[in-house]
C-alpha cells in the first residue's frame, strides 16, 4: 500500500489510535524504510475549547505510544527525536511537526504481542456499564502504569462522587453547546447516519454515541430547545440513560504545563487504557470535562485535585464492564500519509 514495507504494516495497525471526536489529526511522512516524521494536522484539531490546544499534544502522545506498540509487535523499537513547540492554530503551515521517529530492529516479546492485541481490540464504550467493580488488581496496575510516566492514577467508587461527576459530564455537553465556537466545531464532527459515518470514516457517529441519528441531528441543530424545561429534561434523561451502571471513575493527575508534559500525559493515558483492555475493562473518556473550564473547576474541587506548580487533573473517565460497543470508523490508513519532502533512500 505504501512505499515502505515495514511502515505499511505498522501504520495500518497504528491508524486505529483513538483521538478526541475521532478527528484523526496525525499525519506521517515516510522518509525511508526506517525513518518517518510525525505531524499534527492543525486543520483536524479542536482548538475551540480552552484546553483543546494542550489536548492536541495529548493526542499526539497517544499516537506515539500507539506507534510504539505497533512497531514493537512487528519487530522494531521506536527511537524518537521530538520537536517540542507549542501549536499555533493560526499558522500558515498546517502541519505541526511533533518529531522524527526511527525503527530499530528488536525481537518482540510475548508481552509486546499481548499489548499489541489489546491495542487492536481497544474501543471506547459509551454503553451502560454493569454496575460491578473491576478487579482491584486492575486499579493497582493502572496506578503503577501512571507512576512510570510520572503521573498519578486516582479512582473512586463512592456513589455520591460518581453520580456528581456523571452529572458534571452531562452538564458539560449542555454548557459546551451554548458556546458558538464549540458548537460549530462539534457539528463538523458529528455523523448522523451509519452510511455517513462509514463513508467519511471519521467523527462521532450517532451509533457510537447510542443516539438515534435523527434525534441527535434535531437536538444539535436546535440547541435553544435544550434550555426548554420539558425537552431539556428529556434530552438529559436520554443521555444519562447511557450512563447507567457506572460504578467507578478514574482520573489522571500530573505535570501538565508544556508540550513535553502533554505528550507524556498522552502516553500514560494510552498505557492505562491498554492495561484495562487486556482485562476486558472498557473505558469512556470524559475529556470535555477537562477542556470546559467551568466543568474542570467543579471536577477538580470534587476530587480534591492538587493543581499547583504546573500539575493538573487532566483526564477523567468512567471504566467498567459493558456489552461490546459499536466500532468507530477510521479513514483508510493511507489517508495518514503525507508526500515525502525528501527523496526516499534505498
Ligand atoms: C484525549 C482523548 C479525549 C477524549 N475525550 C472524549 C470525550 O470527552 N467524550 C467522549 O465521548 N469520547 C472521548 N474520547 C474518545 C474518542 O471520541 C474515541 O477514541 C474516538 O471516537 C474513536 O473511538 P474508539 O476509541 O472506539 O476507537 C477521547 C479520546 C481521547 C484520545
Amino acid at each position: 500500500m505504501f512505499a515502505f514495507d515495514a511502515w505499511g504494516a505498522i501504520i495500518e495497525d497504528a491508524h486505529r489510535y483513538p483521538s478526541p471526536h475521532n478527528s484523526q489529526p496525525i499525519k506521517v511522512e515516510l522518509r525511508s524504510p526506517t525513518q518517518a516524521a510525525v505531524y499534527y494536522d492543525l486543520d483536524l484539531g479542536l482548538p475551540a475549547e480552552s484546553y483543546g490546544i494542550p489536548f492536541a499534544h495529548v493526542c499526539a502522545g497517544v499516537f506515539l505510544e500507539s506507534l510504539k506498540v505497533c512497531a514493537l509487535a512487528r519487530g522494531y523499537a521506536l527511537r524518537e527525536e521530538l520537536h517540542l513547540s507549542e501549536m499555533d492554530f493560526s499558522s500558515a503551515d498546517r502541519l505541526h511537526l511533533i518529531g522524527e521517529v526511527t525503527l530499530v530492529p528488536r525481537t518482540p516479546t510475548d508481552e509486546d504481542l499481548a499489548v499489541h492485541r489489546a491495542f487492536l481490540g481497544r474501543q471506547t464504550s459509551r454503553r451502560p456499564y454493569d454496575n460491578t467493580l473491576v478487579d482491584p488488581a486492575a486499579v493497582v496496575e493502572a496506578e503503577a502504569t501512571a507512576r512510570r510516566h510520572g503521573h498519578e492514577f486516582r479512582s473512586s467508587s463512592d456513589p455520591t462522587l460518581v453520580r456528581t461527576l456523571v452529572h458534571v459530564n452531562q452538564a458539560t455537553l449542555f454548557d459546551d453547546l451554548r458556546n458558538d465556537a464549540v458548537h460549530r466545531e462539534i457539528l463538523t464532527w458529528l455523523r448522523f447516519s451509519r452510511a455517513e459515518a462509514a463513508r467519511r470514516g471519521d467523527g462521532l457517529s450517532a451509533e457510537t454515541m447510542l443516539m438515534p441519528g435523527p434525534v441527535l441531528r434535531f437536538a444539535m441543530q436546535h440547541r435553544g430547545l435544550w434550555e426548554a424545561p420539558l425537552i431539556g429534561a428529556l434530552i438529559r434523561r436520554i443521555y444519562l440513560n447511557t450512563m447507567r451502571g457506572v460504578r467507578q471513575l478514574g482520573w489522571l493527575e500530573g505535570p501538565f504545563s508544556g508540550p513535553a508534559d502533554y505528550l507524556e500525559a498522552g502516553r500514560a493515558f494510552m498505557q492505562v487504557w491498554l492495561g484495562f483492555t487486556r482485562r476486558n475493562i472498557y473505558l469512556h473518556p470524559f475529556g470535555t470535562v477537562i477542556t470546559n473550564p467551568h466543568s474542570h473547576a467543579e471536577f477538580a474541587a470534587a476530587v480534591g485535585a492538587e493543581e499547583t506548580a504546573g500539575r493538573m487533573a487532566w483526564m477523567l473517565f468512567r471504566f467498567g464492564h459493558s456489552a461490546a460497543p459499536p466500532r468507530a470508523h477510521r479513514r483508510p490508513a493511507s489517508a495518514m500519509i503525507v508526500p515525502s519532502l525528501k527523496e526516499p533512500q534505498p
